[in-house]
């Protein structure tokens, strides 16, 4: 028998559902697992390992979205923030620990000069929006088709429109991509057609004087980790600042792929940065940051446009405490590490999904992949959905979890530092068994 306990109708996770859906709609609070007939339920965590509430220890290679770079309980974080926790977990004023953190960030990622912290990626996305705003004075954002950042209303654009409603792909229509999305900020966002260096050049320049800036993650899960096609983010970079137009990197995910981030790594010269996932070292933590002129606009002692914002629990010690010794135990030979081990895994997944018989391709950089159903690379968010490989991805997740490996629905995976050569092996071998029964199915 497989790994998947979890979906007898007697399991701890069928109760734990019952029990959750009387006062969770759906069961859960977490969007990303649709799982039927009922998620599955995390009990503990462990280096690289996770244990389910039926007893099944599977290989974690999702690490909660990308979030946890060290794995589960990784002792540096545990035994600071043990200490940390016995001096107080939030106050009314900043603490040395915010300051701590602000410097690493500072020293390390070229485009950051300030910086200010937040409870959550999307939070750090709308403080990066706001921020540009406020400096610019204008009011229109752009984003990419495809790519996800959160939940402010602003984004919550064309990140999963499809054939019935994209409209051209020179322009792509800009879609609500949830409900609850009032039309006009919708319509307001400006959706843009990655690596279509005219195009995107094309539409900043119709709406020149209403754009304050183009949100980029150079790396977009979402959209299938199609990564920046050589010359386009320079590009982009002399567009805008011709226009007068900000760029805003969200960098949630991407900061993983390097020491410096994925302006380090790819370029581009982002005036801000939206942060969150890895920096809170397994906490609730955003961030934005970049030029100090444009990061003024957080300064409540400068003149000028002020954007009043910070949280009750922005910047508190535990996420900063715990971020600091996640990033303080990761030097540039540990992300190199991570990087020879993100290849090693999608060579060998490659190679897997070439002998499998299973259309389907993986992407990815460094310590991230993904797998994507479709039969060629794809080169645009477009196409990457494809509702056949929308349902291979999905029964290809369920037979990884079966296998004994997570993965994201989506197929979105990581690697940590707990793993090893052994570990990539383990991946790739489950991909095999895993793509195995998919071919069966067919
Ligand atoms: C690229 C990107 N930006 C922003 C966010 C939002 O971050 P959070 O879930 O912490 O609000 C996410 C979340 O997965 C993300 O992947």
């Amino acid at each position: 028998m497989g790994a998947n306990r979890f979906l007898d109708p007697g399991s701890a996770s069928a109760r734990l559902f019952e029990e959750a859906r009387r006062f969770i709609p759906g069961g859960t609070s977490k969007a990303n697992f649709d799982v039927r007939p009922h998620p599955f339920y995390f009990v503990s965590g462990h280096g690289c390992r996770v244990l389910d509430a039926d007893g099944v220890e599977r290989l974690d290679a999702l690490n909660n979205f990308t979030a946890l770079i060290h794995g589960h309980a990784f002792e540096p974080v545990t035994r600071r923030v043990s200490e940390q926790l016995a001096r107080g977990t939030a106050f009314a004023a900043s603490t040395p620990e915010e300051i701590a953190l602000a410097r690493l960030l500072v020293d390390r990622v070229p485009g950051v000069e300030q910086i200010r912290f937040g409870n959550s990626g999307t939070e750090a996305v709308m403080m990066a929006i706001k921020a540009a705003r406020a400096f610019t004075g204008r009011d229109r954002i752009a984003k990419f088709e495809g790519a996800y950042h959160g939940y402010y209303d602003d984004v919550q654009v064309s990140f999963n429109s499809g054939p019935g409603n994209w409209g051209s792909p020179e322009e792509p229509a800009s879609v609500p991509s949830s409900g609850g999305v009032p039309k006009h900020r919708v319509l307001e966002t400006l959706v843009l057609p990655w690596n279509d260096t005219e195009a995107t050049e094309r539409l900043l320049t119709r709406f020149r004087n209403e754009v304050a800036a183009v949100l980029v993650d150079p790396l977009a899960n979402r959209m299938g980790f199609i990564p920046p096609a050589p010359g386009f983010l320079d590009h982009l970079r002399r567009v805008t600042r011709s226009l007068g137009i900000l760029v805003i990197f969200d960098e949630v995910i991407s900061f993983r792929v390097s020491y410096g981030g994925a302006q380090e790594r790819y370029g581009g010269e982002p005036d801000l940065t939206a942060f969150g996932k890895i920096i809170g070292g397994g906490f609730p933590v955003g961030a934005t940051g970049g030029r100090a002129d444009v990061m003024a606009v957080f300064d409540p002692t400068t003149d000028g446009p002020r954007i009043a914002s910070g949280g009750t629990f922005s910047a508190n010690p535990v996420s900063m405490t715990a971020g600091l010794a996640t990033l303080a135990a990761l030097d540039r030979d540990g992300f190199a590490r991570l990087e020879a081990m993100g290849a090693r895994l999608r060579a060998g997944l490659g190679a897997v999904l070439a002998t499998s018989g299973v259309p389907g391709v993986v992407m990815g950089d460094t310590s991230l992949f993904r797998f994507v159903m479709t039969a060629d690379a794809p080169r645009t968010y477009r196409d990457t959905v494809e509702p056949v490989a929308g349902r291979r991805l999905s029964r290809l997740f369920m037979h990884m979890l079966d296998a004994g490996v997570l993965i994201g629905a989506n197929g979105l995976g990581c690697l940590s530092t707990p793993m090893g050569d052994r570990e990539i092996d383990e991946i790739v071998e489950a991909a095999g068994r895993a793509l195995h029964a998919l071919r069966r199915e067919a």
